[in-house]
């Protein structure tokens, strides 16, 4: 792999540089910043070595469509903020765009091309569009880990166009998370929550052999409550999963891996609603489970007491209103309270994950704390991402 650290000849170049900006935005604001803090040493880096550079980045899942709520403005009005510089939004269909067309002011330094995923082709890894991208710069840098996971254009086929290099941040995940999977002290758990069911479920299965329990929260646990015969009313959920929940439960009985799952659950009529604690067989049809119950949260917290190693990925319940939060806070303040005491080794990864532990001030307490999430557990899994294979 090419490091962009080691190319000493930068100065003039233009570098299409690929973020993962996909930071929570709630009525129009960034409720999260840690994405964008973490790429601030890329833009320094670029800056001082008088770089030109064109930001790729994708926000949330517009499917092909130009969606105005899924604008990249918001943040590129932050970033010009935290860097005292000037940054065009070019919302010109990229395949008009010219490279000699890009910088036209000796002082235009930074351009972020709109949302990537308003194009389809992004998502389809299509060569003629890569193709296009890469005519924009001089070389390509890869600072998106947490994207790389997904075989999309703006990160797997344009390097097959363009001489193409590892990030600062991309580095520093690949070197930590290296570092975890290698010096591991057992008993490991790893706790999966969140609502991306489909991205998380799978590798789970995957994950089985090397872990000694994993804890199954957030939409997740849904699917595998209603496997086991609990209703779970409206709840999120995915379909056609049984096969998968199947093989996990007899997996896991061969590599010795506790499952995990809700013992209890809190629930509302919307996710706007007061917190209901509900045992298993009171969840009725119109109800949505929105968080773990109080007995869940004390398995859980037993667990982490004698675990060695945690690895937290997504969070336990609907946190964004806090009547939902109480099984999210509760597994962070643990994890943070053992961590303090030296007693754990703990890594933490993904959007909604890092925004919580944010939200209680206890971003410091982990050993390492990831902005992938998706790509954080492919990792684990022992995977090559495709991102990362295509920089090699
Ligand atoms: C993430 O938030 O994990 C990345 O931005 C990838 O997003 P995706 O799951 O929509 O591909």
């Amino acid at each position: 792999m090419n490091y962009i650290k080691d190319n000493k000849d930068l100065n003039g170049k233009i570098v299409l540089l690929r973020l993962d900006l996909n930071v929570p935005i709630n009525n129009g604001k960034i409720t999260d910043e840690t994405r964008i803090k973490k790429i601030l040493p890329i833009f320094k880096y670029l800056i001082e070595k008088k770089s030109k550079i064109i930001v790729i980045s994708h926000i949330g899942r517009p499917k092909g469509e130009i969606n105005k709520d899924l604008s990249l403005k918001k943040i590129c009005e932050n970033l010009e903020k935290k860097l005292s510089k000037k940054i065009k939004l070019v919302k010109e269909n990229i395949y008009e765009l010219k490279k000699s067309n890009l910088f036209i002011k000796s002082e235009d330094q930074i351009i972020f091309l709109e949302n990537i995923r308003f194009y389809k082709e992004e998502e389809d890894n299509d060569n003629n569009f890569s193709k296009q991208l890469a005519s924009l710069g001089d070389i390509f840098v890869n600072d998106a880990f947490s994207c790389s996971h997904r075989a999309h254009a703006s990160v797997c086929k344009i390097t097959k166009f363009i001489p193409s290099y590892a990030g600062l941040q991309l580095e520093t995940e690949i070197n930590a998370l290296k570092k975890v999977t290698t010096e591991i002290k057992k008993p490991i758990s790893c706790i999966v929550g969140g609502s991306k069911i489909s991205t998380k479920i799978s590798v789970i299965r995957n994950l089985i052999p090397k872990f000694d329990n994993i804890i199954i929260v957030g939409g997740m646990a849904n699917n595998i409550l209603k496997y086991k015969g609990h209703v779970i009313g409206k709840s999120i959920q995915e379909e056609n999963c049984e096969e998968i929940i199947n093989d996990i439960f007899k997996l896991s009985k061969n590599h010795s891996c506790s499952i995990i799952i809700p013992q209890d659950v809190v629930v509302g009529k919307t996710t706007k609603d007061d917190a209901k604690i509900k045992e298993l067989h009171q969840v009725s049809d119109d109800d949505l489970i929105l968080d773990i119950g109080p007995k869940t949260i004390k398995n859980i917290s037993n667990i982490i007491e004698v675990s060695k190693t945690i690895l937290w990925n997504g969070p336990a319940g609907y946190f964004e209103n806090s009547n939902f939060a109480k099984g999210s806070f509760e597994i962070g303040k643990k994890i943070a309270e053992r961590n303090r005491l030296d007693e754990i080794f703990s890594v933490v990864g993904g959007g909604d994950t890092v925004a919580l532990i944010n939200n209680i001030g206890i971003f410091n307490s982990f050993n390492f704390v990831s902005t992938a999430g998706g790509a954080f557990l492919e990792y684990l899994e022992g995977k090559q991402l495709p991102g990362i294979k295509a920089l090699n």
